[in-house]
């Protein structure tokens, strides 16, 4: 038992080796894990002029390599041949279909979905779920049962997604038998499963990038959560299905379609002709008022901006400039303006960079995708650099079991 003296700060560690003492914990505290290295790895590294994937810089893998070629270097570890890539997609494609008992019960949830008692992020954890109860790999935690479980995830989640808003719409489902369209690409089948159309051309390099910007993250708060799961050894299933719970947050990946409904919100309150007035630094002015966080903007660890956003918006600007038709009531392009606006405002004002969610929710948007799909696409991106992590961790292990830092009450007797 800890040793009491006075202040409940000041109680030491219950269990002794390696708690440390009460002053040495407040020294090494640091609220969030703010700057705490919490583990090493060779899968990516963030730093605050690169963003790096084994090796390959993040501008170049969204200029040059496809979200397929990505994968393949996240989960097998280096760059694919042209016969690896061929084989590696060919082993995904096969994979797409759902094992029925997943299917029904997507197909039952379309009440909950309905009542708003469930969004399309719960769906996909507990889908994520049944799946490791499928798979006949679900308990072997070896190196080669984490590369079939990781691409059989890849593979699954985008017709989960797809089939998913199939229910939401009243829709026969889409590629019940197939997971979609064998000839489709990766994110040409997620778009093409989700509506039943085969993408444009841009659409589906739009959603490839994007996809490519979302698929790593070195220790971000969900890939950190897959690797406490791994760490005690426990299966890739139970990891993916706890980083999806960590990834729901709109601090971390439901940050892009909050910053979507952050985007609405504004042109509600000041309606179409305000976009590009100084009724949007009036908006946002009172926004800093009222503290509010703003979504898609802020990052814990850059500090000169996200380097995927940039590359995202511009993409995603480009393609509005193509489009034609409004979207929510307003011109593509419009959004974009907007967007841009609340930019510089946030700059000028707070300094403070958008993040990759903050272009992904206009880009989404003006590519008709419904908001609370947003997530789920980034899952259906991030489930290479969860997998990658999880195999890291399980290859490596050791459990990850921090300290903390009593506040409770001082040590008082139960019948005293
Ligand atoms: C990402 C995020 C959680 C990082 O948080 P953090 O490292 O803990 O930073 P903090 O929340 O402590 O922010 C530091 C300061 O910047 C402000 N700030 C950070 N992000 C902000 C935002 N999006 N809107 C308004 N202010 C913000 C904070 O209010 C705080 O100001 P203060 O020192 O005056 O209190 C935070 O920036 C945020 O909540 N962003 C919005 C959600 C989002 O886009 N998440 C996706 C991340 S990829």
């Amino acid at each position: 038992m800890g040793v009491v003296s006075g202040s409940p700060a000041s109680v030491s560690a219950s269990g002794g080796g390696g708690g440390g003492g009460a002053a040495d914990k407040q020294a090494a505290f640091a609220k969030g894990l703010e700057g705490v290295i919490g583990g090493q790895t060779g899968v990516c590294s963030i730093e605050q002029d690169k963003l790096i994937y084994r090796g390959y810089e993040i501008h170049d893998l969204a200029e040059h390599a496809t979200f397929e070629e990505v994968a393949f270097l996240l989960l097998e570890g280096h760059k694919p041949s042209p016969a690896e890539l061929a084989r590696f997609k060919a082993e995904v494609v096969a994979e797409r279909a759902l094992h029925p008992a997943a299917t029904a019960f997507i197909e039952s949830a379309g009440g909950w979905l309905a009542s708003g008692r469930a969004v399309p992020m719960d769906v996909l954890r507990t889908a994520v779920s049944i799946l490791g109860h499928t798979d006949v790999d679900c308990q072997d935690n070896s190196p080669s049962a984490n590369l079939r479980k990781a691409k059989r995830l890849l593979a699954k989640i985008p017709t989960i997604i797809g089939h998913m808003q199939c229910v939401i719409d009243g829709r026969a489902i889409i590629g019940r038998e197939l997971g979609g369209a064998p000839d489709l690409d990766h994110a040409a089948n997620l778009l093409y499963l989700m509506t039943g159309k085969r993408p444009s051309k841009d659409e589906a390099k739009v959603m490839d990038v994007s996809l490519i910007l979302y698929a790593e993250h070195e220790f971000n708060a969900s890939t950190f959560t897959t690797r406490v799961i791994a760490g005690t050894l426990s299966d890739m299933h139970s990891a993916v299905a706890g980083g999806i719970g960590a990834l729901k947050g709109p601090l971390h990946g439901g940050a892009n379609e909050m910053a979507m409904e952050m985007l609405k919100e504004i042109v509600k309150d000041i309606g179409e002709d305000g976009i590009g007035s100084a009724k949007v630094d009036a908006w946002m002015e009172q926004a800093f008022v009222s503290k509010r966080k703003l979504m898609g903007f802020g990052h814990r660890v850059y500090r000169n901006g996200d380097h995927r956003a940039g590359i995202l918006m511009g993409l995603g600007k480009k393609m509005a400039g193509t489009l034609t038709g409004t979207f929510g009531g307003l011109p593509a392009l419009k959004w974009f303006a907007l967007g841009e606006q609340v930019q510089g405002i946030m700059l000028a004002k707070k300094k403070i960079f958008p993040n990759v969610d903050f272009p992904c929710g206009m880009t989404y948007f003006t590519m008709r995708i419904p908001v609370p799909q947003y997530t789920p696409i980034f899952v259906a991106a991030r489930i290479t650099g969860w997998a990658a992590h999880i195999s890291e961790q399980h290859a490596d292990n050791r459990l990850i079991r921090p300290l903390s830092i009593y506040t409770g009450p001082a040590l008082k007797k139960w019948n005293g």
